[in-house]
């Protein structure tokens, strides 16, 4: 499938903003004019100013990588850094499906993903000038993208087969800090807090590893990062477009629960600010 990273919008007789936001469904939640908000999974407005930033981005390079409608590379543009690159797969089937895929988990992430016109709407409405290109986290090269000096990974690993490989493809092109936060599992960091311990799916959909914070910690570091920050569990608060299915739903199913859980409480998610070490 051939995909156009930043198709034009259509000019002629144009729907509004808020109409183009109404139109479809968003994960992330950015406040794109002083008007409209896009309705997202999560609400990514209410989390940014949490995450463990490095201080000043003024006239910075950075990588948000798997932007989706890209939320943290306008955020980070917004902070101030002179140049954002914004990576993410727009043809699903090069991401990291299990053997055997639940058609109607495939459908749920089609319908919401909707090849990327939701970062192109933001970018516009935003007059943002983050670049988006089509590339995967396991392509990340310095030759090829250059070095940054702060790279966003968010909510990505946990869709990863092998985010060891993909981490350290991130180190080759980290110049000054990583910024992680990702999916946790709750479970884990309770019963082993001490031990990195990874929860593993891969069963119907692109859910993969789920460590507990030991676990997100020790990832960083063996892929060749030196923590700077403590790696600090917080709840991915739900959006305004996050479904609220009803309670019942929460015995009938894992997802069901998960569901449930991400809708009223917030998605467990931990972040971690690191830099790169010359040794793993
Ligand atoms: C759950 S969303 C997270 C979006 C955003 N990074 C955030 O923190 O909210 C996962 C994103 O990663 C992208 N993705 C999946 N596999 C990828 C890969 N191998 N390389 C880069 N992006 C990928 C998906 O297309 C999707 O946009």
């Amino acid at each position: 499938m051939a995909v156009t990273a930043d198709a034009p919008l259509v000019t002629e007789g144009e729907p509004s903003l808020a109409e183009q936001v109404a139109s479809r469904r968003w994960y992330h939640t950015i406040r794109l004019s002083d008007e409209v908000t896009s309705p997202g999974w999560m609400d990514t407005e209410k989390a940014a100013p949490s995450m463990p930033w490095p201080g000043d981005l003024t006239g910075k390079r950075c990588l948000d990588v798997g932007t989706f409608d890209g939320a943290w590379a306008f955020e980070m543009e917004r902070r101030g850094a002179g140049e954002v690159l914004a990576i993410d797969i727009l043809d699903e089937d090069r991401w990291d499906w299990p053997p055997i895929v639940d058609p109607a988990s495939r459908a749920g992430i089609d319908a919401q993903k909707g090849q990327g016109r939701g970062f192109a709407i933001a970018k516009r409405a935003l007059a943002s000038n983050v670049e988006r290109r089509d590339a995967s986290i396991y392509d990340l090269n310095p030759a090829e993208f250059g070095t940054f000096d702060l790279v966003f990974v968010g909510s990505l690993l946990l869709h990863l087969r092998d985010p060891i490989l993909a981490l350290s493809r991130v180190a080759t092109v980290t110049d000054g800090s990583l910024i992680v936060s990702d999916a946790l599992s709750a479970r884990t960091t309770l019963t082993s807090p001490l031990s990195p311990t990874f929860d593993l799916d891969g069963v119907g959909r692109p859910y993969w590893w789920k460590p507990n914070l030991a676990g997100l910690r020790h990832m960083v570091k063996i892929s060749g990062f030196r923590p700077v920050t403590r790696c600090e569990p917080f709840l991915m608060p739900p959006g305004p477009g996050h479904p609220r299915p009803p309670l019942s739903q929460a015995v009938r199913s894992r997802t069901g629960w998960e569901l449930i859980r991400s809708s009223r409480l917030g998605d467990p998610h931990a972040r971690i600010r690191a830099v790169r070490t010359s040794e793993p």
